[in-house]
């Protein structure tokens, strides 16, 4: 029999995830999942997530439920995907002090993700040590589970970058071959980046321009009828722009009758065609596909010990996988002093 691949991906626990998330990578981890060619391990980030967030832990505390709501409600299926918790597996933070002796303080300093997140969170001279080293932490994650395949947004290549050379570092100075190089796994080109409601490049919880996984059906319109179209069309009988059209953008990602849009595209550019009819539709289209998605949130939210159990037969799981390669490691370096 050959081995199967496995997959290791996750995310912060910093708050509820969105329908850019949903594009972005977690449409592709239920598809993998669902191939069954995939041992599939998904982490809550929550150590990752206090980097930068230490005086605030109970807005992670109540972010890791919310983020296991927001798996299971997307079709992540325990039976099928290890839903995991990366605080309650400690073989991760040895892993992490033994890769971070193959790694330097200036590499650490290009990573291109890392700096404009130090940029963006406005650290000043304090960004804390954790945050500046998580890549490496990132690296212990991907390689304890010896995944082949991470299923991430783009923005995540550097991290990946950064586990292949600590992989290739560890073999080839431990002279064996027991981590794993992965490789990102990514939605396909000019898919999985959705613009903010307001047309800004990003949707995200900062910039209060996101549609929530579980928003209710009443928040969904009105965040859509408030959508950023055309500051040029303004009577509806003007010709209107659909490149950079939020409305149509999100349209050429969610609906299925392309047909339809393109329809709708020809006549907003002749003129003829309004904003409200095309929001309108556009909220059709995005009700269709948060409806099972919200109902399934809501049915695990009415049952939070159970999502926990999830959570804890999860990270048990994974302890024993990551513990085992942990052992390999100490063995590799030689640390292993009492048998
Ligand atoms: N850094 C990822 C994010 O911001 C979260 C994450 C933590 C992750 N550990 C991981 C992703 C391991 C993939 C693999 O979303």
């Amino acid at each position: 029999m050959t081995k199967k691949h496995v997959i290791l991906t996750g995310d912060r626990p910093t708050g509820k995830l969105h329908i850019g998330h949903y594009v972005g990578s977690l449409k592709n981890r239920v598809a993998l999942q669902n191939t069954g060619d995939y041992e599939t391990y998904i982490m809550i980030a929550d150590m990752q997530a206090l980097t930068d967030n230490a005086r605030d832990p109970e807005k992670i505390r109540h972010s890791l439920l919310q983020v296991a709501l927001d798996y299971l409600a997307v079709g992540i299926d325990p039976a099928k995907s290890t839903i995991l918790v990366q605080s309650q597996i400690p073989a991760l933070n040895e892993l992490t002090m033994a890769y971070l002796n193959l790694v330097s303080v200036s590499r650490l300093n290009r990573n291109p993700t890392v700096k404009s997140e130090i940029k963006q969170k406005a650290f000043g001279e304090s960004v804390p040590a954790g945050f500046f080293i998580y890549p490496v932490s990132q690296a212990a994650d991907i390689t304890a589970f010896k995944a082949d395949t991470v299923p991430v947004g783009e923005d995540q290549e550097p991290m990946l970058e950064q586990t292949r050379e600590i992989v290739r570092s560890f073999n080839n100075i431990y002279q064996q071959e027991i981590l794993v190089e992965p490789e990102g796994y990514f939605p396909p080109k000019g898919q999985g980046r959705i613009p903010g409601l307001d047309g800004n490049a990003k949707m995200s919880k900062s910039l209060d321009n996101a549609i929530y996984l579980g928003d209710s059906a009443d928040a969904v319109q009105k965040k859509v009828m408030s959508m950023y179209t055309d500051p040029e069309h303004v009577h509806i009988e003007d010709p209107g722009h659909i490149e950079g059209n939020t409305v149509f953008t999100y349209l050429d990602i969610f609906a299925d009758d392309t047909a339809h849009v393109a329809e709708l595209k020809a006549q907003y550019q002749h003129g003829g065609l309004g904003d409200v009819k095309i929001k309108r539709y556009l909220n059709e289209v995005l009700q269709a596909k948060l409806q099972p998605i919200r109902e399934r949130r809501e049915q695990y939210a009415a049952n939070e010990d159970a999502v926990y159990d999830i959570l804890k037969q999860g990270s048990e799981k994974a302890n024993q996988v990551a513990a085992q390669t942990l052992h390999e490691v100490r063995h590799a370096i030689g640390i292993d002093y009492f048998g």
